[in-house]
């Protein structure tokens, strides 16, 4: 009896933990996970809040099962830090058992995690890092946001055709800056534009004070800024401070500095302000003003590119998922972002086939004030643009 008790008890036992396992599996199996790996602290917060709120705004708005399985998604702060991301993949990847990394805030967190992706063959989904490169180090990366190249290119031509003779060019120091300077130099210069001055201001606590006096210094007919997500609004506050808003010195850039959920504390001193980018909150789509009545709605601020950007890269998510039929190995998925098209707030996306990086519009925009708000008006467009430093090194 005992024995047989024991057998009996040992039996379930065993047949209990058969049924712990089987269901375990399937429920791993069942559920996707994503290791979303974003800057909520230090100088990159913002970018890392602003895909924080987008993704659980997609969430809410689409629901957390998709073609059968259901998402389960992992917030990691890596504070911007590559050393940080790379200890935080490994551990989604190995620990947590991860189908997709996403997020990236800067470009050095982007490349850090890219031999990860590699080796585990699972999908990198860039949704913030803007250097041109950054596809090219890892089949397993697509990217939804952009390359500075795709608008510093188009700024530079605008510039030149637009009456620009000397400009003074403040970037930020590293790759995606690299890459901004390079693309708008080369297409102001060959349409006849000179460079009178280049300064390049630190990534990490950047004071732009003494930048900014060499800026009104070099008397240029345009200031040319590339600052990263998130910095428009200190350097844009400084630029009023030392009156540069007042010499008549024209600022020009890629859309970075004026990002929507900054700029209406940037104050008026940003009027006139032209900037090439893919994504203003005043977008006239219908699309784009549902996203920012609803993102409004949930967190009582505007929403910036990076916001659109987080968004976006979940439903490349999504719908990747709905085309393997919930197939969530990496090969089947990247098979699937391949190529793939939607309508974004920002206006036709697509993920180009080939390169894993994004085609979109830039548009060329002009700060106006319409009741009382400060906004980027999209003037002129430039459709379906790949990035320029794909084919151009
Ligand atoms: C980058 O680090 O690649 C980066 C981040 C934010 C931007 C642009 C580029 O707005």
């Amino acid at each position: 009896m005992f024995i047989r008790q024991k057998t009996l008890v040992q039996g379930a036992v065993a047949g209990l933990l058969l049924l712990g396992a089987t269901a375990l599996a399937a429920r791993a199996e069942e559920t996707v996970k994503i290791g979303l790996i974003v800057p909520m602290t230090g100088g990159q917060a913002s970018t890392g809040k602003q895909l924080e709120n987008a993704v659980k705004l997609y969430m809410k708005e689409h629901g957390d099962t998709v073609a059968g399985k259901k998402i389960e998604v992992i917030l990691k702060d890596d504070a911007a830090v590559p050393d940080n991301t790379k200890r935080l993949a490994q551990e989604l990847i190995v620990n947590d058992k991860v189908n997709i990394i996403a997020g990236f805030g800067v470009t050095p967190a982007a490349l850090a995690a890219a031999p990860l992706a590699t080796q585990a063959k699972i999908p990198e989904v860039v949704m913030v890092a803007g250097t041109s490169i950054i596809t090219e180090r890892s089949p397993y990366i697509v990217r939804v946001s952009f390359t500075l190249p795709q608008s510093a290119a188009i700024m530079g031509d605008w510039a030149a055709k637009n009456g620009i003779k000397r400009v003074a060019t403040l970037t930020s120091d590293y790759a995606p800056g690299h890459d901004a300077l390079k693309f708008f130099k080369e297409h102001f210069t060959a349409g006849g534009g000179q460079i009178v001055e280049e300064v390049k201001t630190p990534l990490a606590n950047p004071d732009f004070a003494p930048f900014l006096q060499r800026m009104k210094d070099a008397k240029p007919d345009a200031i040319f800024i590339f600052v990263p997500a998130g910095q428009g609004g200190n350097l844009m506050k400084q630029y009023a401070e030392r009156g540069l808003d007042k010499t008549g010195i024209k600022v020009i850039g890629t859309g970075d500095v004026m990002d929507d959920d900054l700029m209406n504390g940037m104050g008026d001193a940003i009027l006139g302000a032209v900037t090439a980018h893919n994504y203003s909150a005043a977008h006239p789509s219908e699309k784009n003003k549902a996203f920012v009545a609803a993102y409004e709605k949930a967190y009582n601020q505007r929403p910036g590119y990076v916001a659109v950007f987080g968004y976006d890269g979940m439903h490349l998510i999504y719908e990747a998922l709905k085309k393997t039929g919930g197939k969530a190995d990496g090969d089947s998925l990247i098979a699937a972002m391949k190529g793939m098209a939607w309508e974004s707030p920002r206006g036709p996306i697509s993920i180009d086939p080939e390169t894993r990086d994004i085609v979109q519009n830039i548009y060329m925009r002009k700060v106006e004030k319409k009741d009382g708000q400060l906004w980027n008006i999209e003037f002129e467009t430039f459709k379906d643009v790949k990035d320029p430093g794909k084919t151009k090194k």
